[in-house]
């Protein structure tokens, strides 16, 4: 298998694209520890998946938008596997707010979440890699907003803009400790994200006709690009984007 005896922490593990990672990852040999934060039961429930793949997993659960929760995460990683290879920054929330309506409150929480917790994560797995001395990949999983504005979604598309930076930024800055830092960019993908456009059919249907494949992508498909990107296969690859979002972005003004 060819991520036999890495280990990977995934935040946001127990939901959406990161239940998807924590299962492909699993299932080409890693070891996994999922980061939760709302579903206790939801992380139990894929822990005894992951072992029914015949590797192991384990549950712990974090608020990856604090650093001492974050810390404790790395922490527990690496004193339940020995091991840090692989760290997929994925917990993501959005509000869908416009610039006229966000909150201080709700650009506070997106920003905590999705860009603070990749901005720490980053850090502590590059200082537990440099530690190792053996080399890494983290993978931050960003959005076609990290580049193409979604009005309406402010705080997101600043956050997913952040994310780009970062890749890029870390990639350039660890790339001398062969760790490399590369972003995943999804476009429409049914997860728990999508629920209210999933169940109103005329968004559904303007979501499909603006996306060049037709259709939204599965969470699968994702994870697929990400374990690719874990590997072997991916030796070369730091500091970019790599975009799985069905032609969505080079298509379409905008939604
Ligand atoms: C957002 C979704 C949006 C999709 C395509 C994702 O990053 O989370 O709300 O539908 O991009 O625009």
């Amino acid at each position: 298998m060819l991520l036999k005896n890495k280990v990977a922490v995934v935040t946001g593990g127990n939901s959406g694209i990161g239940k998807a990672i924590v299962l492909e990852l699993a299932r080409r040999g890693a070891k996994i520890v999922v980061d939760y934060v709302s579903h206790p039961d939801a992380a139990a429930e894929l822990e005894k998946r992951v072992a029914s793949l015949g590797d192991q997993a384990i549950g712990v659960e974090a608020d990856v938008s604090q650093l001492a929760d974050l810390e404790r995460l790395i922490a527990t990683t690496v004193k339940a596997f020995g091991q840090l290879d692989i760290m997929i920054n994925n917990a993501g929330i959005e509000t869908r707010t416009s610039v006229l309506e966000t909150t201080e409150q709700q650009y506070d929480k997106v920003l905590q979440v999705n860009l603070k917790s990749a901005f720490f994560g980053t850090q502590l797995a590059a200082k537990q890699m440099i530690k190792q001395g053996g080399g890494g990949r983290i993978i931050n999983i960003t959005s076609v907003h990290e580049d193409w504005p979604m009005p309406g979604n402010t705080a997101y598309c600043l956050s997913k803009g952040g994310m780009r930076m970062l890749t890029r930024t870390a990639g350039v800055e660890l790339a001398r400790h062969n760790i490399l830092v590369v972003g995943v960019g999804p476009g429409a993908v049914a997860t728990p994200i999508n629920l209210s456009t999933m169940q109103n059919p005329d968004e559904m249907a303007k979501l499909d006709a603006a996306i060049p494949l037709g259709r939204m992508a599965q969470p699968e498909e994702i994870a697929s690009v990400v374990a690719f990107l874990a590997g072997d296969g991916a030796s070369y690859m730091t500091a970019t984007t790599v975009f799985a979002d069905g032609g969505l972005m080079q298509s379409s003004p905008g939604l």
